[in-house]
């Protein structure tokens, strides 16, 4: 796998073989063929910088760098010195001279992360970054719908909610046609984008049953409120009203439609609102299933970032004096 990215913000940071080395790299990781190999000789040390709440992206970085045998810091941004006003930069700077060889990083402002791509002051992953990216939970979507089905080609995935908000639709659609998916947008007007803004044969709907019955797989999406404030959402969305009958998906919807298909949601649900409780608990869903596979996947792009022989990391490019 070469030149894997030292900053990797977003899916077009990867080519198609690096993203089918780390599936490859993450199934050994899943099936216990490789774990700690690369740690015998010298720790590293990895940070997480959670700047927004998380409990499935930021556990599972955390649990995936200790089973390695790294060393990991917990960075928090509220005791730091970000709040004295020190910039990002300065502050990755100053955690790649204390030694941190690679950071998560989540963020509520969109693509934070852009300025450091020239020039990565210390690796980076991107952990969620406002309504931008998500590349590693997509990542992991991807190792969990090829677990379902090998072969991908033509196979439809159809996105219901929010899709304007949401930081890992952004990803899949970047991910998965790759692998010869075919992918629709389903959902109210306010929370779908513009079809000039979508690569091509991305498709649009506001038809929920229609998208059911044309779709091999439903990946399910909450209605995002914290990141509202880019587009006018009507009340009526804003307080959930009616959502579950008209845009959300049941089990007894799909049982109506004889719909037997498998469901994925990156987490967290809003439980009664995009899903009902009795299809969470049903053997169609597969949201835990991705939270198991957060863990070999992202070792795997740890590992992937870690031995990229990158020499450039957290070199200052002034006037030398
Ligand atoms: N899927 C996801 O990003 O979940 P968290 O916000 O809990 O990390």
């Amino acid at each position: 796998m070469n030149s894997f990215p030292s900053l990797l913000e977003s899916i077009n940071d990867l080519n198609k073989s690096q993203i089918d080395g780390l599936i490859s790299l993450a199934n050994k990781f899943k099936h216990r063929e490789s774990e700690s190999s690369l740690f015998t000789y010298r720790r590293p040390i990895i940070a997480t910088s959670f700047l927004e709440n998380s409990t499935r992206t930021k556990h599972s970085f955390a649990i995936a760098i200790q089973k390695m045998g790294a060393i990991y810091i917990d960075f928090n941004a509220e005791t730091s010195s970000l709040k004295k006003g020190e910039s990002l930069e300065e502050t990755f700077l100053t955690l790649f001279n204390q030694g941190v060889n690679l950071c998560i990083f989540r963020s509520n402002i969109s693509n934070q992360l852009a300025q450091f791509k020239e020039s990565p002051p210390l690796k980076i992953i991107n952990g969620g970054d406002g309504i931008n990216e998500h590349p590693t939970q997509a990542l992991l979507d991807l190792f969990t719908l090829l677990e379902h089905t090998p072969d991908l080609q033509g196979k439809t995935l159809a996105i219901f909610g929010d899709n304007i908000h949401s930081r890992v639709g952004h990803s899949l659609i970047k991910l998965l046609p790759q692998f010869g998916m075919k992918i629709i947008l389903c959902g109210p007007e306010h929370f779908l984008p513009k079809k000039q803004d979508l690569p091509p044969n991305i498709e649009l709907s506001n038809n929920r049953d229609d998208t059911l019955l044309k779709c091999d797989f439903i990946y399910l999406l909450r209605i995002q409120k914290e990141r509202h404030d880019s587009v006018e959402v009507p009340l009526k969305y804003q307080e959930n009203f009616d959502y579950l009958e008209t845009f959300g998906v049941t089990l007894s919807k799909l049982k109506n439609l004889q719909k037997f298909i498998p469901v994925f949601h990156p987490g967290p649900a809003n439980i009664g609102v995009e899903i009902d409780s009795a299809l969470i608990k049903s053997s169609l869903y597969n949201g835990y299933l991705q939270v198991q596979n957060s863990i070999p996947v992202r070792m795997a792009i740890i590992q992937s970032m870690l031995v990229n022989n990158d020499k450039n990391i957290g070199n200052i490019h002034g006037e030398k004096f």
